[in-house]
């Protein structure tokens, strides 16, 4: 016995339906194949952003698995269901086992990355090493300051309501620590496998300190100083960007980072002038 013509019709609607979802399934992991082999992550250069890197590769399989999966789940039974027209619906309790598996296998796998997540994040939030290199980063319409402590390592105290053209910072002249403060543009110098504190901060607006190659994102709040740290290890120049639309000039906020050998870092540093 035939099936009725509006059953029929929504057979064939179902079967496109169904084709459709295939189609998105084969455009989706395709087009993520050929962009992967394009623009991919910037270089590592950094131990931290390797932790960074191992999250990022979870999370894509794990979403992968189940973008793929769901997609073909629903294409098959789009197509292959409904076909003859006298097929009936089913309810849950006459397939608990399958219920129960696309219940619980997603949710242990959901929960498995809230657990590495936090994992992450300790690894990477933690106190800095006390050899560390301190350094802070002031944010500002449109670009970056660079403070280095000088000598001896220590920032002169600033003060917000100091802040004039002549002293950007709003750095305070009676506290003598900030004497042999240098201050540099827009050029950031780090040392080789020497972990490095970065203070942020920003005089202005939010804005937000981006190294793509050391996975390092981090907000500049106005009135607040945020502290991250991390451990170059690779040579070489990267970029410094802006990661917070915060102005007509935003895209201009780029800036070089110099990863070097101490030597080659001491040397830098001492022909930069001091602030006074
Ligand atoms: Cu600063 Cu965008």
């Amino acid at each position: 016995m035939g099936a009725e013509p509006q059953v029929r019709d929504e057979r064939r609607a179902g079967m496109w339906v169904g084709i459709l979802i295939l189609f998105i399934l084969v455009a989706g992991s395709g087009s993520f194949v050929i962009a992967s082999h394009k623009w991919w992550l910037q270089p590592l250069a950094s131990e931290q952003g390797r932790v960074i890197d191992e999250y990022f590769v979870w999370i894509l399989a794990v979403t992968a698995i189940a973008f793929v999966a769901s997609h073909l789940f629903l294409a098959i039974g789009l197509i292959r269901f409904g076909a003859r027209g006298n097929e009936r619906a089913s309810y849950w309790h006459e397939h608990l086992g399958a219920e129960l598996t696309w219940t619980i296998v997603p949710a242990i796998a959901f929960i498995f990355l809230g657990i590495l997540g936090v994992f992450t994040w300790s690894r990477i939030y933690s106190a800095p090493p006390s050899n560390a290199e301190v350094v802070e980063i002031t944010g500002r319409q449109f670009f970056w300051y660079v403070r280095y402590p000088g000598p001896d390592g220590k920032f002169g105290r600033v003060d917000p309501k100091r802040i004039s053209v002549s002293n950007p910072l709003g750095l305070d002249p009676s506290d003598p620590a900030g004497k042999n403060n240098v201050l540099v543009v827009n050029e950031l110098h780090l040392v080789n496998n020497r972990p490095v504190e970065v203070r942020i901060r920003s005089v202005d607006v939010i804005h937000s300190f981006f190294l793509p190659n050391f996975r390092v994102k981090q907000d500049a709040v106005p009135g607040r100083v945020a502290e991250i740290w991390f451990t170059p290890d690779k040579p070489g120049t990267y970029q410094i960007a802006c990661a917070q639309l915060c102005g007509v000039g935003h895209y201009t906020m780029r800036g070089n980072v110099t990863v070097d050998t101490q030597a080659a870092f001491d040397t830098w540093l001492k022909q930069q002038k001091p602030i006074r």
